[in-house]
Protein backbone atom coordinates (compact mmCIF):
# COMPACT_ATOMS: atom_id res chain seq x y z
CA UNK A 1 0.00 0.00 0.00
CA UNK A 2 3.00 2.26 0.42
CA UNK A 3 4.78 1.28 -2.36
CA UNK A 4 4.25 4.30 -4.94
CA UNK A 5 3.15 3.44 -9.03
CA UNK A 6 2.13 5.23 -11.65
CA UNK A 7 -1.47 4.72 -10.62
CA UNK A 8 -0.92 7.35 -7.63
CA UNK A 9 0.00 10.27 -10.31
CA UNK A 10 3.13 11.68 -8.61
CA UNK A 11 4.86 14.18 -9.94
CA UNK A 12 8.08 16.43 -9.39
CA UNK A 13 9.54 19.70 -10.34
CA UNK A 14 12.79 19.07 -12.20
CA UNK A 15 14.02 22.01 -9.84
CA UNK A 16 12.91 19.90 -6.22
CA UNK A 17 15.30 17.09 -6.39
CA UNK A 18 18.01 19.03 -8.58
CA UNK A 19 18.66 22.02 -6.43
CA UNK A 20 21.91 22.54 -5.51
CA UNK A 21 21.28 24.39 -2.42
CA UNK A 22 22.67 27.62 -2.62
CA UNK A 23 20.85 29.84 -0.23
CA UNK A 24 21.26 33.66 0.34
CA UNK A 25 23.88 32.71 2.56
CA UNK A 26 25.94 30.03 1.37
CA UNK A 27 27.13 28.09 -1.77
CA UNK A 28 25.90 25.08 -2.74
CA UNK A 29 26.25 21.70 -0.67
CA UNK A 30 25.53 19.43 -3.83
CA UNK A 31 26.79 19.13 -6.76
CA UNK A 32 24.34 19.80 -10.48
CA UNK A 33 21.89 16.88 -11.03
CA UNK A 34 21.37 15.71 -14.65
CA UNK A 35 18.15 16.01 -15.46
CA UNK A 36 18.29 12.57 -17.28
CA UNK A 37 19.65 10.93 -14.22
CA UNK A 38 16.54 12.23 -12.17
CA UNK A 39 13.97 11.20 -14.62
CA UNK A 40 15.50 7.44 -13.83
CA UNK A 41 15.67 7.81 -9.86
CA UNK A 42 12.33 9.51 -9.90
CA UNK A 43 10.96 6.28 -11.90
CA UNK A 44 12.89 3.90 -10.52
CA UNK A 45 11.07 5.40 -6.48
CA UNK A 46 7.38 5.07 -8.58
CA UNK A 47 6.87 8.45 -9.77
CA UNK A 48 4.83 9.31 -12.81
CA UNK A 49 5.91 12.47 -13.87
CA UNK A 50 8.24 14.73 -14.47
CA UNK A 51 7.83 18.67 -14.42
CA UNK A 52 10.38 21.45 -15.61
CA UNK A 53 11.20 25.06 -16.13
CA UNK A 54 12.53 25.88 -19.36
CA UNK A 55 15.94 26.64 -17.43
CA UNK A 56 15.94 23.02 -15.52
CA UNK A 57 16.54 21.30 -18.56
CA UNK A 58 17.57 24.25 -21.49
CA UNK A 59 20.12 26.37 -19.57
CA UNK A 60 19.34 30.38 -20.46
CA UNK A 61 20.85 31.25 -23.12
CA UNK A 62 21.15 27.78 -24.95
CA UNK A 63 22.12 27.76 -28.54
CA UNK A 64 19.37 25.87 -30.76
CA UNK A 65 22.20 23.30 -31.65
CA UNK A 66 22.05 22.67 -27.58
CA UNK A 67 19.12 22.63 -27.04
CA UNK A 68 17.95 19.95 -29.50
CA UNK A 69 21.00 17.61 -27.90
CA UNK A 70 19.65 18.65 -24.80
CA UNK A 71 15.96 17.53 -26.11
CA UNK A 72 16.95 14.35 -27.67
CA UNK A 73 18.90 12.74 -24.58
CA UNK A 74 15.73 14.04 -22.54
CA UNK A 75 12.94 13.14 -24.63
CA UNK A 76 15.11 9.08 -24.84
CA UNK A 77 14.66 8.72 -20.72
CA UNK A 78 11.14 9.60 -21.01
CA UNK A 79 10.35 6.81 -23.74
CA UNK A 80 13.19 4.54 -21.62
CA UNK A 81 11.22 4.97 -18.40
CA UNK A 82 7.62 6.03 -19.21
CA UNK A 83 7.63 9.01 -17.44
CA UNK A 84 5.35 11.35 -18.63
CA UNK A 85 5.22 15.64 -18.39
CA UNK A 86 2.51 16.78 -17.34
CA UNK A 87 3.49 20.30 -16.13
CA UNK A 88 5.93 22.93 -17.64
CA UNK A 89 6.87 26.12 -16.25
CA UNK A 90 9.04 29.83 -17.28
CA UNK A 91 11.60 30.49 -15.42
CA UNK A 92 10.63 34.01 -15.37
CA UNK A 93 12.61 34.84 -11.93
CA UNK A 94 16.40 33.67 -12.01
CA UNK A 95 18.18 36.37 -14.84
CA UNK A 96 18.89 40.02 -13.60
CA UNK A 97 16.49 40.90 -16.67
CA UNK A 98 13.66 39.80 -14.28
CA UNK A 99 14.61 41.99 -11.11
CA UNK A 100 11.51 43.96 -11.08
CA UNK A 101 9.35 41.25 -12.69
CA UNK A 102 7.85 40.10 -16.18
CA UNK A 103 4.64 40.55 -16.55
CA UNK A 104 5.07 43.47 -14.65
CA UNK A 105 8.35 44.53 -14.97
CA UNK A 106 8.56 48.40 -15.49
CA UNK A 107 10.40 48.18 -17.86
CA UNK A 108 8.38 47.19 -21.55
CA UNK A 109 11.17 45.51 -22.92
CA UNK A 110 11.77 43.04 -20.26
CA UNK A 111 7.83 42.39 -20.65
CA UNK A 112 8.15 41.73 -24.60
CA UNK A 113 11.01 39.77 -23.69
CA UNK A 114 9.41 37.63 -21.22
CA UNK A 115 6.21 36.81 -23.41
CA UNK A 116 8.74 35.13 -25.81
CA UNK A 117 10.47 33.55 -23.78
CA UNK A 118 6.94 32.14 -22.80
CA UNK A 119 5.97 31.80 -25.98
CA UNK A 120 8.72 29.39 -27.09
CA UNK A 121 8.33 27.56 -23.69
CA UNK A 122 4.44 26.94 -24.39
CA UNK A 123 5.26 25.30 -27.84
CA UNK A 124 7.58 22.90 -26.26
CA UNK A 125 5.10 22.33 -23.65
CA UNK A 126 2.46 20.92 -26.47
CA UNK A 127 5.05 19.02 -27.92
CA UNK A 128 5.87 16.71 -24.54
CA UNK A 129 2.18 16.42 -24.37
CA UNK A 130 1.90 18.88 -20.78
CA UNK A 131 -1.73 19.70 -20.28
CA UNK A 132 -1.01 22.03 -17.56
CA UNK A 133 1.29 25.33 -17.97
CA UNK A 134 2.04 26.92 -14.11
CA UNK A 135 2.55 30.54 -14.05
CA UNK A 136 4.98 31.34 -10.79
CA UNK A 137 5.27 35.33 -10.36
CA UNK A 138 7.61 35.35 -7.85
CA UNK A 139 9.41 38.53 -9.43
CA UNK A 140 5.85 40.32 -10.28
CA UNK A 141 5.93 42.39 -7.01
CA UNK A 142 7.69 45.27 -5.08
CA UNK A 143 9.60 46.11 -2.02
CA UNK A 144 8.71 50.20 -2.39
CA UNK A 145 4.89 51.23 -2.23
CA UNK A 146 5.52 54.19 -4.93
CA UNK A 147 7.89 52.06 -7.17
CA UNK A 148 4.59 50.34 -8.55
CA UNK A 149 1.38 51.29 -9.79
CA UNK A 150 -0.23 47.88 -8.77
CA UNK A 151 -3.66 48.94 -11.01
CA UNK A 152 -0.94 49.22 -13.73
CA UNK A 153 0.76 46.14 -12.73
CA UNK A 154 -2.92 44.30 -12.81
CA UNK A 155 -3.35 45.68 -16.39
CA UNK A 156 -0.10 43.90 -17.86
CA UNK A 157 -0.51 40.66 -15.91
CA UNK A 158 -4.14 40.51 -17.58
CA UNK A 159 -2.45 41.33 -20.61
CA UNK A 160 -0.10 38.67 -20.69
CA UNK A 161 -2.13 35.67 -19.32
CA UNK A 162 -4.66 36.67 -21.95
CA UNK A 163 -2.69 37.27 -24.62
CA UNK A 164 -0.84 33.71 -24.21
CA UNK A 165 -4.40 31.81 -23.26
CA UNK A 166 -5.66 33.17 -26.63
CA UNK A 167 -2.62 32.20 -28.03
CA UNK A 168 -2.74 28.06 -26.54
CA UNK A 169 -6.40 28.24 -28.16
CA UNK A 170 -5.32 29.28 -31.57
CA UNK A 171 -2.62 26.49 -31.81
CA UNK A 172 -5.54 24.26 -30.15
CA UNK A 173 -3.03 23.03 -27.51
CA UNK A 174 -4.55 20.41 -25.14
CA UNK A 175 -2.79 23.34 -22.03
CA UNK A 176 -4.68 25.12 -19.59
CA UNK A 177 -2.50 27.59 -17.08
CA UNK A 178 -2.33 27.70 -13.12
CA UNK A 179 -1.70 30.90 -11.68
CA UNK A 180 0.64 29.83 -8.52
CA UNK A 181 0.07 32.20 -5.64
CA UNK A 182 2.93 33.41 -2.94
CA UNK A 183 2.80 36.20 -0.51
CA UNK A 184 6.06 37.41 -0.49
CA UNK A 185 9.93 35.76 -1.31
CA UNK A 186 11.73 36.54 -3.39
CA UNK A 187 9.96 39.94 -3.79
CA UNK A 188 8.71 41.82 -0.51
CA UNK A 189 5.38 41.60 -2.16
CA UNK A 190 4.23 39.53 -4.79
CA UNK A 191 1.09 40.22 -6.94
CA UNK A 192 -1.62 37.94 -6.64
CA UNK A 193 -0.31 36.79 -2.64
CA UNK A 194 -3.13 34.27 -2.03
CA UNK A 195 -5.30 31.83 -3.59
CA UNK A 196 -8.15 33.91 -2.97
CA UNK A 197 -6.73 37.01 -5.00
CA UNK A 198 -5.55 34.91 -7.79
CA UNK A 199 -9.23 33.28 -7.78
CA UNK A 200 -10.65 37.10 -8.15
CA UNK A 201 -7.54 37.75 -10.76
CA UNK A 202 -8.99 35.18 -12.65
CA UNK A 203 -12.42 35.70 -12.39
CA UNK A 204 -11.58 39.08 -14.49
CA UNK A 205 -9.67 37.73 -17.59
CA UNK A 206 -11.26 37.05 -20.96
CA UNK A 207 -9.45 33.94 -20.99
CA UNK A 208 -10.23 32.80 -17.88
CA UNK A 209 -12.36 29.85 -18.86
CA UNK A 210 -8.54 28.05 -19.60
CA UNK A 211 -7.37 29.64 -16.30
CA UNK A 212 -7.27 28.08 -12.78
CA UNK A 213 -4.70 27.83 -9.88
CA UNK A 214 -1.72 25.98 -8.70
CA UNK A 215 -1.96 26.58 -5.01
CA UNK A 216 1.26 25.32 -3.00
CA UNK A 217 1.12 24.36 0.80
CA UNK A 218 3.78 26.19 1.82
CA UNK A 219 2.28 29.41 0.34
CA UNK A 220 -0.82 29.93 1.73
CA UNK A 221 0.97 28.68 5.64
CA UNK A 222 3.25 31.46 4.87
CA UNK A 223 0.17 34.05 4.72
CA UNK A 224 -1.46 32.46 7.59
CA UNK A 225 -3.97 30.47 5.99
CA UNK A 226 -5.77 26.90 5.58
CA UNK A 227 -4.38 25.24 2.93
CA UNK A 228 -6.64 22.64 2.47
CA UNK A 229 -9.81 25.17 2.92
CA UNK A 230 -8.19 27.01 0.27
CA UNK A 231 -7.71 24.33 -2.01
CA UNK A 232 -11.87 23.12 -1.21
CA UNK A 233 -12.73 27.08 -2.50
CA UNK A 234 -10.60 26.28 -5.35
CA UNK A 235 -12.27 23.48 -6.26
CA UNK A 236 -15.84 25.09 -5.29
CA UNK A 237 -14.69 27.32 -7.88
CA UNK A 238 -14.23 24.58 -10.12
CA UNK A 239 -10.29 26.36 -10.89
CA UNK A 240 -7.97 23.86 -9.08
CA UNK A 241 -6.05 22.56 -12.06
CA UNK A 242 -2.81 21.66 -10.21
CA UNK A 243 -1.46 21.95 -7.02
CA UNK A 244 1.95 21.80 -5.06
CA UNK A 245 2.78 19.61 -2.06
CA UNK A 246 5.28 20.56 0.72
CA UNK A 247 5.12 21.49 3.79
CA UNK A 248 6.39 24.48 5.85
CA UNK A 249 6.37 25.53 9.60
CA UNK A 250 4.27 28.93 10.48
CA UNK A 251 4.84 32.12 9.14
CA UNK A 252 8.89 32.65 8.09
CA UNK A 253 10.90 32.02 4.50
CA UNK A 254 9.41 29.73 2.38
CA UNK A 255 10.64 25.93 3.16
CA UNK A 256 9.44 24.03 0.95
CA UNK A 257 9.91 21.38 3.23
CA UNK A 258 8.69 17.52 2.38
CA UNK A 259 4.95 16.89 2.32
CA UNK A 260 3.62 16.41 5.81
CA UNK A 261 6.76 17.63 7.72
CA UNK A 262 4.87 21.00 8.92
CA UNK A 263 1.18 20.96 9.56
CA UNK A 264 0.69 17.46 9.50
CA UNK A 265 -3.19 17.63 10.55
CA UNK A 266 -3.89 20.21 7.74
CA UNK A 267 -2.06 17.43 5.24
CA UNK A 268 -4.55 14.82 6.42
CA UNK A 269 -7.41 17.17 5.88
CA UNK A 270 -6.00 17.63 2.83
CA UNK A 271 -5.43 14.45 1.50
CA UNK A 272 -8.78 13.41 2.67
CA UNK A 273 -10.87 15.92 0.60
CA UNK A 274 -8.48 15.54 -2.40
CA UNK A 275 -8.93 12.05 -2.49
CA UNK A 276 -12.20 11.68 -1.01
CA UNK A 277 -14.03 14.91 -1.60
CA UNK A 278 -16.40 16.97 0.90
CA UNK A 279 -17.75 14.95 3.63
CA UNK A 280 -21.28 14.90 1.86
CA UNK A 281 -20.07 14.28 -1.98
CA UNK A 282 -18.86 16.92 -4.16
CA UNK A 283 -15.51 16.85 -6.47
CA UNK A 284 -12.37 15.71 -5.52
CA UNK A 285 -9.20 16.24 -7.46
CA UNK A 286 -8.07 13.74 -10.07
CA UNK A 287 -4.94 16.06 -11.43
CA UNK A 288 -0.99 15.38 -10.67
CA UNK A 289 -0.19 14.73 -6.78
CA UNK A 290 2.94 17.30 -7.50
CA UNK A 291 5.55 17.69 -5.10
CA UNK A 292 7.15 21.18 -5.18
CA UNK A 293 10.00 20.69 -1.78
CA UNK A 294 13.42 20.81 -1.24
CA UNK A 295 15.54 18.52 0.00
CA UNK A 296 17.16 19.85 3.11
CA UNK A 297 20.63 21.73 2.64
CA UNK A 298 21.99 19.77 4.81
CA UNK A 299 21.33 16.31 2.58
CA UNK A 300 23.73 14.37 0.55
CA UNK A 301 22.96 13.26 -2.85
CA UNK A 302 21.42 9.56 -0.97
CA UNK A 303 19.19 12.37 1.51
CA UNK A 304 17.83 14.01 -2.16
CA UNK A 305 16.09 10.30 -3.06
CA UNK A 306 15.16 9.62 0.57
CA UNK A 307 13.57 13.13 0.75
CA UNK A 308 11.62 12.32 -2.51
CA UNK A 309 10.70 8.94 -1.61
CA UNK A 310 9.61 10.11 1.38
CA UNK A 311 6.81 12.58 0.12
CA UNK A 312 5.50 9.85 -2.01
CA UNK A 313 5.17 7.44 1.64
CA UNK A 314 3.64 9.93 3.85
CA UNK A 315 0.95 11.23 1.08
CA UNK A 316 0.18 7.34 0.64
CA UNK A 317 0.48 6.52 4.25
CA UNK A 318 -2.36 10.26 4.78
CA UNK A 319 -4.25 8.71 2.36
CA UNK A 320 -4.41 5.31 3.98
CA UNK A 321 -5.48 6.90 7.33
CA UNK A 322 -7.93 9.20 5.60
CA UNK A 323 -9.80 6.27 4.49
CA UNK A 324 -9.89 4.69 8.11
CA UNK A 325 -11.11 7.92 9.09
CA UNK A 326 -13.93 8.25 6.66
CA UNK A 327 -14.86 4.52 7.66
CA UNK A 328 -15.03 4.53 11.09
CA UNK A 329 -18.72 4.72 12.72
CA UNK A 330 -17.33 6.67 15.68
CA UNK A 331 -16.38 9.47 12.87
CA UNK A 332 -19.83 9.01 11.21
CA UNK A 333 -21.63 9.52 14.49
CA UNK A 334 -19.47 12.41 15.28
CA UNK A 335 -19.59 14.07 12.02
CA UNK A 336 -23.67 13.69 12.58
CA UNK A 337 -23.18 15.30 16.20
CA UNK A 338 -21.35 18.48 14.22
CA UNK A 339 -23.97 18.35 11.90
CA UNK A 340 -21.75 18.27 8.82
CA UNK A 341 -23.85 16.61 6.23
CA UNK A 342 -26.76 19.65 7.48
CA UNK A 343 -24.90 22.33 6.12
CA UNK A 344 -25.63 20.77 2.49
CA UNK A 345 -29.69 21.60 3.31
CA UNK A 346 -30.46 24.85 1.20
CA UNK A 347 -31.39 27.45 4.33
CA UNK A 348 -34.63 28.38 2.25
CA UNK A 349 -36.93 25.31 0.97
CA UNK A 350 -37.71 24.63 -2.40
CA UNK A 351 -39.47 27.75 -3.94
CA UNK A 352 -39.82 30.07 -0.66
CA UNK A 353 -39.32 33.40 -0.72
CA UNK A 354 -38.36 36.05 1.25
CA UNK A 355 -41.83 36.76 2.29
CA UNK A 356 -42.54 33.51 2.89
CA UNK A 357 -39.33 33.64 5.27
CA UNK A 358 -40.82 36.51 6.98
CA UNK A 359 -44.21 35.09 7.41
CA UNK A 360 -42.59 31.82 9.29
CA UNK A 361 -43.12 32.21 13.06
CA UNK A 362 -41.05 29.56 13.64
CA UNK A 363 -38.06 31.02 11.99
CA UNK A 364 -37.91 34.08 14.23
CA UNK A 365 -40.74 35.55 16.71
CA UNK A 366 -41.15 31.17 17.94
CA UNK A 367 -37.50 30.56 17.18
CA UNK A 368 -35.55 29.47 20.72
CA UNK A 369 -32.33 31.43 19.97
CA UNK A 370 -31.04 30.88 23.44
CA UNK A 371 -32.05 27.18 23.32
CA UNK A 372 -30.21 26.90 19.86
CA UNK A 373 -27.21 28.59 21.34
CA UNK A 374 -26.85 25.74 23.94
CA UNK A 375 -26.03 23.12 21.17
CA UNK A 376 -22.58 21.15 21.29
CA UNK A 377 -21.11 20.47 17.72
CA UNK A 378 -18.69 18.44 19.17
CA UNK A 379 -15.74 19.43 16.80
CA UNK A 380 -13.16 18.80 19.34
CA UNK A 381 -14.10 15.11 19.81
CA UNK A 382 -14.43 14.89 16.22
CA UNK A 383 -10.59 16.20 15.74
CA UNK A 384 -9.18 14.15 18.30
CA UNK A 385 -10.63 11.34 16.47
CA UNK A 386 -8.80 12.77 13.20
CA UNK A 387 -5.47 13.50 15.09
CA UNK A 388 -5.81 9.07 16.54
CA UNK A 389 -6.42 8.03 12.96
CA UNK A 390 -3.67 10.09 11.89
CA UNK A 391 -1.27 8.68 14.81
CA UNK A 392 -2.43 5.19 13.40
CA UNK A 393 -3.58 5.08 17.33
CA UNK A 394 -6.87 3.61 15.71
C1 LIG B 1 8.39 28.56 -4.66
C2 LIG B 1 7.65 28.13 -5.84
C3 LIG B 1 8.34 27.80 -7.04
C4 LIG B 1 7.37 27.50 -8.16
C5 LIG B 1 8.08 27.04 -9.34
C6 LIG B 1 7.12 26.91 -10.50
O1 LIG B 1 8.80 27.72 -3.86
O2 LIG B 1 8.44 29.73 -4.45
O3 LIG B 1 7.05 26.95 -5.45
O4 LIG B 1 9.11 26.68 -6.77
O5 LIG B 1 6.45 26.50 -7.85
O6 LIG B 1 9.10 27.91 -9.61
O7 LIG B 1 7.26 27.99 -11.32
MN1 LIG C 1 7.56 27.25 -2.08
MN1 LIG D 1 5.55 25.78 -6.13
MN1 LIG E 1 9.22 25.81 -4.70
Amino acid sequence: MVQPTRDDHFSFGLWTVGWPAADPFGTATRPWLDPVESVHRLSDLGAWGVTFHDDDLLPFGSTPDERSRILTRFRAALDETGLVVPMMTTNTFTHPVFKDGAFTSNDRGVRRFALRKILRNLDLAAELGASTYVFWGGREGAEVDSGKDIRAALDRYREGIDTLAAYVKEQGYGIRFAIEPKPNEPRGDILLPTLGHALAFIAGLEHGDIVGVNPEVGHEQMAGLNYSAGIAQALWAGKLFHLDLNGQRGIKYDQDLIFGHGDLINAFSLVDLIEHGAPGGGPAYDGPRHFDYKPLRTEDVTGVWDSAAANMRTYLLLKERAAAFRADPEVQAALATAGVAELSTPTLNPGETLADLAADRTAFEDYDADKAGERGYGFGKLNQLAVEHLMGAR
